[in-house]
């Protein structure tokens, strides 16, 4: 690709929109979902593998250990699903389940979604290596403008799977606008497979986040790195740090940039220049945590019942499958 990318009319309106909007808040932040360009898919893909990071393992034992019941569960009072993964990434859990429905014959179609192009690619190529015959319709977009392309004239059962934690990165009202939406697309009997990760002892959420490797750390500063090169932005990475706080109260664990010293840093596809004082925050993500009361409340409000509640052996992380009232 050529140098025209830096310029304000190719870049993507949404990252300019996004970056001028987060940077206008007091504090100043920046939507999670700008993590993901290519680099930041491969990090996040190595923050999988960390010590520290045991929601992805506690997921895959999940998963594993009830790939045939779930496959029941979507079959029952029906012989074919749709199968809508939001946030596909890599795919890494998911293939347990396809592997599993595919060995059994079932009936089914697999539309992955992501933000990612790299990952989704990357994604539809190993599918394609593995199961040359498996039905994959891929989509580039972001949850909400996928989900309302689903066919909404199509009978068949959909099977809605939000794995990872994702659902963290919402705030609660966030959580419930999107549970009413998913509701509201969906029919009775549809499915939504949730994987939260569930509160606990706090040192162990604090490590995940900040790791002794530093890959949580260069996954943060990564954005910025993008922000260079897209938006033809001069950050300088040696002048930021990465924080993260925990607060078990609320549950919620947050990632700051902080500035190191007192900074200006210019953004010219923007077209502003941004004053940063010494320790000021830029804030990048949220990643909650939940209680069950938490998620009962979520599926009550939104039109759901929880029809099982999944867990791995240390009660770290639940799958928790929905279905549609
Ligand atoms: C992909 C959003 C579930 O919040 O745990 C990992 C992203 N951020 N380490 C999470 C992430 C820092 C992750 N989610």
């Amino acid at each position: 690709m050529d140098q025209s990318l830096h310029t304000p009319e190719s870049v993507d309106a949404l990252l300019l929109d996004d970056v001028r909007t987060g940077l206008a808040q007091t504090p100043k932040q920046l939507p999670s979902r700008l993590f993901y360009d290519a680099e930041g898919s491969r990090i996040f893909q190595a923050i999988m593998h960390l010590p520290e990071y045991y929601l992805t393992r506690c997921e895959f034992e999940i998963v594993n250990e009830n790939k045939a019941q779930l496959l029941q569960r979507f079959l029952r009072g029906t012989n074919a699903f749709e199968l809508v993964e939001l946030g596909a990434g890599d795919g890494l859990k998911t293939k347990v389940l396809l592997r599993h429905f595919w060995e059994q014959q079932a009936e089914f179609t697999y539309i992955p979604i992501d933000i990612s192009e790299d990952a989704l690619n990357g994604l539809a190529t190993s599918l394609r290596l593995q199961w040359p015959d498996m039905a994959v319709e891929s989509m580039h977009n972001d949850y909400f403008r996928g989900l309302s392309k689903l066919s909404a004239a199509s009978y068949t059962r959909k099977v809605v799977l939000f794995l990872g934690s994702n659902i963290g990165n919402f705030s609660e009202d966030e959580a419930l606008e999107f549970y009413h939406q998913l509701s509201q697309r969906l029919r009775p009997g549809d499915l939504v497979l949730t994987g939260v990760d569930l509160q606990k002892h706090p040192a162990v959420i604090q490590a995940a986040y900040n790791d002794s490797q530093g890959l949580t750390r260069a996954f943060n500063l990564n954005l910025l790195r993008r922000l260079n090169r897209e938006l033809d932005a001069n950050f300088d990475l040696s002048a930021w740090d990465h924080y993260e706080s925990y607060n078990p109260e609320t549950g919620e664990a947050r990632s700051y940039l902080v500035s190191q010293k007192a900074q200006q840093v210019r953004i010219e596809a923007l077209d502003e220049t941004y004053s940063f004082d010494y320790g000021e925050i830029i804030h990048t993500e949220i990643s909650r945590k939940f209680t069950r009361e938490g998620i009962e409340r979520l599926a009550e409000a939104t039109n759901f019942r929880i029809d099982s509640w999944l867990t791995d052996c240390k009660g770290y992380f639940a799958d928790v499958l929905f279905e549609r009232m």
